[in-house]
Formats: structure tokens, sequence, C-alpha cells
């Protein structure tokens, strides 16, 4: 039976005098248990981490989301260890539980914080219900190379737009405060630099200079810390040679020093083991004492910390402050979501948001998040109305499952509603709908099903061709050196092509595709992503007009595999490419002699543009930009600059557009990007209407981190633009002034 933890007395101080009551109560190994944190998914885990929990060696545990189940490992830390100390129950709720929205990329392809942040509220209620309180998201790696599948769960390419995002889905998930019904503890990963594992592929050695690790990788980390986040998660990474969750440089020194984090850290799957894999450590002693001293706080399923950390203190190797401390973080978020005043509490307090609510912003989510990519001659939006027949064709077209997408542990399938349903229902009975899968799914090389999608193509006005990529194909561990759409989807974008009928391509896809070579075979085409439950619904509004897109690309398109990485953001080069210095490789001569003259960076075969920008999304209407009005030619540190621009939606439909402003820092202690997102805003404009749109720039928007570390804006000349995409042409520049003596 436990001890009385926390008296009436007790229980009348603040948090930290509760937490420092129940630490005074534990030996070292109970504080070192307090470090574990263990999985549950297989079968009968009260039975199997009974003993562990009743000898207080477990602190927290993953992936159990059965009720009864939490309910008894619960009971028998509470009941049956000799502090009664709760357990913390944790689940990667990454883009929905019950409810799947679209993947955290689709999700920042909307560009809408307020949205992303209901979504994560939403995601979090659900799981709270059952009892799960801490989540391991959001993602804010940035992700410049579609061959990595975790890119899936990423924000994107870019530091600002993740920052924001990030920012937003902590927000949602911890709402107002931890410990009310409905939230649940974010865990911001993978710290850091994750997604530069060399050639995309999971958990290789990254190299980040630190200049890039603090201008690219790190942002988005310090907005989300910022927004309140209660934990983070270490990276599998190898970071110039120190792997990330031994890294004192980075957790001790940049997160906690600079960063002021005082939060928990928590490690990623053993990674606190794979410290010896690394060739970093030599035995699981050194690991968990590397680890600890690095600034991990707990450990996911290694058991390093609390096999070793109890006889390491007393060696003296690691002191029993340090223990305390790490204690003390775990003990502190325990608090501060109330598990420990009411270990069942969003049990029995019950609040699943209803499915139809979760269902309604799941299907606002997808709309937000398909990008309109392609659509010539305005063959969309497709009036249903004046449609007799449709086909609806292709592997993706009626797959519940797959629209899911990745780390979808908890969505119910039965959810979903597929593209050729939803379009089932919009079209009604006036029109026939023709469907054949034409291939089983995305990876089928058999044309067998070809003839009978030939046949609905030609017996149709129109064909919606549903391809892409199936769930399994992105995600952890899952990358691809080949990012075109696998199987023999390119022959029946052809053969479905060669019926003459205006074909209108749906990619589902948790990663940009390379897409140079199938899509002249189509006349529109919508990138969906994975996007959820709803993209059915989502899919079938864009394309009859119900919903007019305003998504935009949260990361660049590349034409092939050999321009990776590809991103706008770049560095300029001493030779930056332009049209007229460039050449196709058909255009070297035969034999030519060895020239670089006025040449510049680029590929004989791919030139250096990708195939779409970053930032980039097609709408209904159609948005024209005037010039930048700005508010002066030079600013002093702490003053505004003010920019307008007027947009005019000249379309007949009113629309969203997603006005973006980019800057250039001209010359600086260190190179700067070539663009750089620095604000953005969602104009919602009727048709034929103009609006003024604003901007306000001071030089905080200019800071970075700067040779000598410090941060801060530079005096010198800017570049600003403002546009739909990273390519905008309306430009202004402006002048930073030093600051003068005065102050
Ligand atoms: C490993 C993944 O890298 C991490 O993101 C995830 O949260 C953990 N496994 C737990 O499932």
């Amino acid at each position: 039976m436990a001890d009385a933890i926390l008296t009436d007395e007790i229980n009348s101080m603040d948090i930290d005098a509760r937490v420092e009551s129940i630490l005074s109560q534990m030996t070292l190994e109970e504080k070192a248990g307090q470090l574990n944190s263990v999985d549950a998914s297989s079968p009968d885990p009260s039975g199997r981490l009974a003993d562990d929990i009743r000898a207080g060696r477990v602190g927290a545990v993953l992936n159990q989301v059965e009720l009864p189940e939490i309910c008894k490992l619960q009971y028998l830390a509470l009941e049956e260890s000799r502090l009664g100390v709760p357990l913390l129950f944790s689940r990667d709720v990454i883009h929905g539980f019950n409810t799947v929205f679209p993947l955290p990329l689709g999700q920042a392809a909307s560009w809408n914080p307020g949205l992303v942040r209901e979504a994560a509220r939403i995601a979090a209620a659900e799981a709270a219900a059952t009892g799960v309180r801490w989540t391991f998201a959001p993602m804010v790696d940035i992700s410049r190379d579609p061959r990595w599948g975790r890119i899936a769960e990423s924000l994107g390419e870019d530091p600002h737009l993740a920052s924001v995002l990030g920012a937003a889905m902590v927000e949602g998930f911890q709402g107002e405060e931890l410990s009310a019904p409905g939230s649940i503890a974010a865990c911001v990963k993978h710290f850091a630099g994750y997604g530069a594992s060399e050639g995309g592929r999971d958990y290789a050695a990254t190299s980040i200079p630190d200049n890039e690790m603090r201008n690219v990788y790190l942002p988005p980390f310090k907005a989300a810390l910022k927004a309140g986040a209660a934990t983070f998660m270490t990276s599998f990474g190898d970071i110039d040679g120190v792997p990330a969750t031994g890294n004192d440089y980075l957790i001790n020194g940049v997160l906690r020093g600079e960063m002021g984090f005082d939060g928990l850290m928590i490690s990623d799957w053993d990674s606190i083991g794979q410290l010896i894999v690394h060739g970093f450590c030599e035995n699981p002693e050194e690991a968990a004492r590397i680890a600890a001293q690095a600034g991990v706080d707990m450990d996911m399923m290694s058991s390093a910390f609390v096999d070793h950390l109890p006889a390491l203190v007393r060696q003296g190797l690691v002191s029993e402050a340090l223990l305390d401390e790490m204690a003390r973080r775990v003990l502190t978020l325990k608090f501060a979501l109330g598990v420990i005043d009411d270990p069942y509490a969003d049990i029995h307090r019950g609040g699943a948001p209803a499915p139809a609510d979760a269902l309604s912003l799941a299907h606002k989510a997808a709309v937000e998040s398909l990008v309109l990519l392609k659509n010539e001659g305005g063959v969309l939006p497709l009036d249903f109305s004046e449609i007799d027949n449709l086909a609806v064709i292709g592997p993706l077209a009626d797959q519940p499952v797959e629209q899911m997408g990745t780390w979808v542990f908890d969505g119910r399938a039965e959810r979903s509603i597929t593209p050729l349903s939803a379009v089932r229902s919009a079209l009604g009975d006036q029109a026939q709908l023709h469907f054949a899968p034409g291939l089983t799914h995305s990876r089928d090389n058999s044309q067998t099903g070809f003839a009978d999608a030939a046949a609905a193509a030609r017996a149709s006005d129109a064909v919606i061709l549903c391809l892409g990529e199936e769930a399994i194909l992105s995600g952890e561990a899952h990358c691809r050196a080949d990012i075109t759409l696998p199987g023999a989807q390119l022959d029946l974008a052809k053969t479905i092509r060669a019926a003459g009928k205006p074909v209108i391509a749906v990619i589902l896809a948790g990663r940009p595709l390379a897409l140079t070579h199938i899509e002249p075979y189509f006349d529109a085409l919508i990138y969906a992503w994975h996007p959820g439950n709803m993209g059915g619904p989502a899919i079938a509004d864009v394309i009859s007009g119900a919903a007019n897109p305003s998504g935009k690309l949260p990361v660049s398109f590349p034409k092939s595999v050999g321009q990776i990485p590809i991103h706008y953001n770049r560095k300029n080069s001493g030779r930056p490419a332009e049209p007229d210095k460039v050449i196709a490789i058909e255009d070297v001569p035969v034999g030519a002699p060895q020239t670089s003259l006025g040449m510049s960076s680029f590929h004989l075969d791919d030139g250096y543009e990708p195939f779409y920008p970053f930032g980039f999304g097609l709408s209904y209407s159609k948005f024209a930009y005037g010039h930048i009005q700005i508010s002066a030619q030079s600013i002093a540190p702490g003053e505004p600059l003010e920019l307008a621009i007027d947009i005019t939606n000249s379309g007949d439909r009113d629309g969203v557009e997603i006005v973006q402003l980019y800057i250039r820092d001209r010359a600086a202690s260190l190179t700067r990007p070539v663009r750089e997102l620095k604000a953005f805003q969602r104009v919602e404009l009727p048709a034929g209407e103009s609006r003024t749109v604003r901007f306000v720039l001071t030089d905080a928007d200019l800071a970075f981190s700067r040779r000598d570390k410090s941060f801060g804006a530079e005096p010198g000349g800017f570049d600003v633009w403002i546009g739909g995409d990273s390519q905008a042409d309306a430009h202004a520049a402006f002048e930073l002034c030093a600051r003068s003596a005065a102050g």
C-alpha cells in the first residue's frame, strides 16, 4: 500500500514545495524510476510491467490507450508502489487521435495557425479522454529533403512558417492550462537537426554548421518554447560527431542556457542506448551518465537511467543534485498536468469532442490543405450539374486507411470518407459515375486493370485520377531514393490521357513527389497530401467548386531527386544562377572545350528552379498585386517600417489569398538567404474587390544569429518582396541604420 506522499498540509503549498516534499521521501532508485518511460503496447502490459511499477521503477508509459488497461497500470502505481506517484501516459498524437486531420505537412499548406491550433485542441481532447496526457508532437524539424519519410510529419522547409505553426500546435495541445480538461503536454521534437539526415535516410548522421543550426533549424524550437511547450525530445541524429542525445552543447548550452528552457527533456526511443551504437559511449553506464549530464531528464525505452543512475550517484560520477533536478522536472510536469492531484481526471470527466464536430474541423482542415498546382484552360471547377458521366480512377480513390497517412495509431478508418464516395454523393443521381481503380495499390505494376480504367475514362465527360503513395511509404524509417509516383502510375496516367477527356489528377502522398514526367498528362492537378478522414469531401468540394482552393506549398517541389536539396531560402553563392547564365545539356556541343566563363550555379539537366516553388498554389480567383508602398527609406533600430500593398481579386469568385512577405539582407557578417519569409496573412477577398494589406517590420524581424553568435540585426540594405509565392515580384528596398550613439 502506498505511503501518503501528500498530506493536507503539503497539499496547500505551491507546486514547488509539493515536489520537494515528494523528492525528500524518495530513494535514489525511486528518483531514477521517475525518469524511466516504458512501452505498454505489447500484450498484457499490466502483467508485464507490474513488478517494475510496484518497485517504483516506472515514471511514464507510452502506447497504451485502452481505458481498462490504463486504469490497471495507474492503480498499480497509486496503490501498490511505496510512494504512490502516478504514472504519466503518453502517445504519438501527431495529426489527430481518433479523428484524423491532414498530415502536419498538409496542415502546413493551409498557412493557417488558427486552424492548426484548433485541430491540435481536438486531438488533445480525444487523447485526454482515454487518459493520455502527453503527446510527442509537434515535430518542428526543418525538412528540405523529400526523400526523408518524416517530411510528412514536418511543417516544411521554412523556419518562419514552421515557427508560427509549431507554436500554434503547442497552444492547441496545451490549451490555456495544462491541468484543464482536454489539455495534454506537447513535446517539441527532435532536438535538433534531425531533418538534415544525410541523403534523406532516416537516422543517418547530419552535418550542420553552427550558423545553419542557429538560423535554420533552431528557430521553430525557440518559437515552440515561447508558446509554452512543456517538454522537448532529443533527436536520433549525430550532429557533426556528437549524437543529439549526448549533446551537452545543444541541450544544456543552447536550449537550457541560451533559450531558457527549464522543462523536461526526454530522449527518443532508446536513443540513450544508441549512444553506444553510434560509437560515442562504451557501455550503458557511460551512456546514462553522458545523456544525464548533457541535459536529458527522461529515458524513453533504454532503461539506462533506471538501471545505472543510482549506482553512478553512489560512485560520485553523477551528482545527486543532478538526479534530483531530473526527477524534479518529471514531478513538476505531473503536478502541472494535474496528474498527481487527480490521476484519473480526464477519464472520469470525459470530454472527447463529438465526432461530428471533430469531423467538421477535419473537413475544413482538409480543404485548406489542398494545393491546386495546375488548372490548364480553367478545367476546374467542374460544374457537377453539367456532368452526365464522370470517371473516378486510380489506386487511391477509395482507400479509407491510406488517406489517413502515416503516424495514425488511433485513427478510425470508419470515419474516413474517400474521394470516390464523396464525389458520388456530390454528383447525386443526375449523373453516372464510372469507377475503376486501374491499379490495386500505389506500387502495383500490373496493367490488368488498365482496360477497365480506359473504358471508364472514354465513357465519361471528365476523369478524376487519384494517384499517389500509400501511407506506409512515408513516415519514420520510410524514406525513398526515387520520389516519382511508384508502380505503373505513369503508364496509367498515359493510358487515361489517351482517352482524350479532361484529366483532373489528385495526388495523395506523404511528401513532395517529383512530378516532371507525369504532370504533362494532367489538365489539372490538386496536391492533397494524405488529407485524413475527411479528404474525400474536401477533394469533392474543390473539384466541384463548392470550395475555392487556398493552400500554398510549405516546401519546394524538386524536378528530380538530383536537385535535392532545393529550397527557396538558399544562399546566393558567388555565381548565382540567372536565365542567361545557364545552359541545357542538349545545347552543350559534343566535343566542346572546357569552359566555366559566364556560367553559374545550376544543373545542366534540371536548371536551377524547382518544379513548383515554396509558397505556390493556385486559386479559382485571380489575385493581382500592386506596388509596395513603404513608409520610409530607412529605419533605425526599434522603429517600425510600414509596408502596404493593394491586392485585387479580379476573378469572379470570392477567394482567400495567402499574402507572403520576404526579405533579403544584402550584406551581413554571415551570408544570408536570397529570400526569407518574414510574415504572411490570410486575406479573404470577395470577387472584384481590392484590399490594402499592411505589414509592419522592425529590426527584430531582421535579426539573425550573427557570426559572433549574438542575435540581432545588422545595419545595411534590405530588399523586400510581397506576393503570392516565394517568387513574388513586387519589390521595395530600405536601409536599417546603425544605432545612434545616444542609443
Ligand atoms: C521514435 C520517433 O522518432 C519519435 O518521434 C516518437 O515520438 C517515438 N518513437 C515514440 O513513438
